[in-house]
């Protein structure tokens, strides 16, 4: 089955919300416009329910089907968009184009919840399911872990949700495409600060100081040998050093450095083994160089892991939607994180990635959400829910 006819209808009015969404890009938990806009949006649709404020930001929307022995009654499923920006200055030239300088959608979370709304709007009118249909809109994926602040605040319990489901765009992914795969998708995330204090003192005379740029630099070399000699070549980590601080003069050698980074990985045993060789490295060369190395680990997102039966579902509808040849079951991992982790820990479900297009990447200051997905996105969602949630 192609796209659903009631979703082509929808075309042109989700973009328009999508493009209203794109120029009001908004950052983290500080999603007030849009989450308003989403709650205005679905309250027009006559959803039964609209609750704000869950994971503070966060809204949901209840759409009770109309089917069954007893209509509204019965398992209800969760479908997730995240509402949030990035903070980047947006290339793209776009007569929709972010209107906020340092702030854009460069991720698609603009085309996330346009699509989701659209969603929600058709099976408002339609109600051809058994059972509840809960769409959840969170705030603050890109780092503040949203999902997880919204499941704290209760989101499966007070929802009955059972079963949850999210959606990824996937630039380089032809449109109309699905992929997924069972077990983890994507990478847990730990970023970690190391600050190497030597003694400050005359580049000239650099036998009466202790260099922390030098024993830095080291440790930077080091841990690249992490993913190359210690992880089994089998298995999935990347180490990348992406901040490097120190000194502010030609010839003074500073009294400290700072280094910091990320840790991706797919499975716990290695994050483990890849933090315990981070202290070894920061340890043994502070001795070697006699500076004090301070390093910081803050674990992040965990692993995020659809259920293998709840993949295989997932991977179904999708051939509904996009041919069984249109969509890929066995992807490789992504090695970025997501915070939909945290709602797959709470119930079984699957994250599944849809085709943007020949586009720029995503976090890309020329990145624009492809809105041919839309209706593509939209016919996934409400097979999804009339599927899951069959009589
Ligand atoms: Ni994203």
């Amino acid at each position: 089955m192609p796209i659903l006819n009631r979703a082509a209808e929808l075309h042109a009015e989700v973009t328009e919300w999508r493009r209203h969404l794109h120029a009001r890009p908004e950052l983290l938990y500080d999603v007030h416009e849009t989450a308003a806009f989403v709650a205005r949006k679905l309250e027009a649709f006559g959803c039964d329910e609209v609750v704000p404020g869950i994971g503070r930001t966060g809204v949901v929307g209840v759409i009770r089907g109309r089917l069954g022995a007893n209509p509204g009654e019965g398992p209800a499923i969760g479908l997730r968009a995240d509402m949030d920006a990035l903070p980047l200055n947006e290339t793209t030239g776009k007569p929709y184009a972010s209107q906020t300088p340092g702030k854009m959608h460069a991720c698609g979370h603009d085309g996330h919840t346009a699509m989701l709304l659209g969603a929600a709007k058709y099976l408002a009118e339609t109600r051809n399911f058994a059972g509840t249909v809960v769409v959840v809109f969170q705030p603050a994926e890109e780092g503040g872990a949203g999902g997880k602040a919204m499941v704290e605040d209760g989101l499966m319990e007070r929802f009955g949700i059972s079963r949850v489901f999210g959606m990824h765009n996937m630039p380089g992914l032809p449109v109309g495409r699905f992929a997924i795969r069972p077990g983890p998708i994507m990478a847990a995330t730990a970023e970690f600060t190391a600050t190497i204090e030597g003694r400050g003192g005359h580049a000239a005379m650099p036998h009466t100081t202790i260099d922390p740029v030098v024993a830095a630099s080291q440790i930077v070399l080091a841990l690249q040998t992490i993913a190359s000699r210690t992880v089994d070549p089998i298995d999935s980590a990347v180490v990348s050093v992406t901040k490097f601080h120190a000194g502010d003069a030609y010839n003074v050698i500073p009294q400290t450095a700072e280094i910091a980074g990320t840790v991706r990985t797919l499975r716990d045993e290695v994050a483990e083994t890849v933090f315990s060789r981070m202290r070894a490295i920061c340890d043994g060369i502070a001795a070697a160089t006699g500076t004090t190395v301070n390093l910081v680990i803050d674990v992040n997102y965990p692993v995020t892991r659809n259920d293998p039966r709840e993949t295989d579902f997932a991977a179904a509808v999708a051939a509904e939607v996009a041919g069984a040849a249109g969509v890929a079951t066995d992807m490789a991992p992504v090695m970025g994180g997501e915070d939909f982790s945290y709602m797959l820990l709470a119930r079984p479900g699957a994250f599944i990635f849809a085709g943007n297009g020949d586009t720029a990447g995503l976090h890309n200051p020329a990145y624009d959400f492809n809105d041919e997905l839309i209706p593509h996105g939209i016919s996934y969602w409400v097979r999804l829910a009339e599927t899951a949630l069959a009589r």
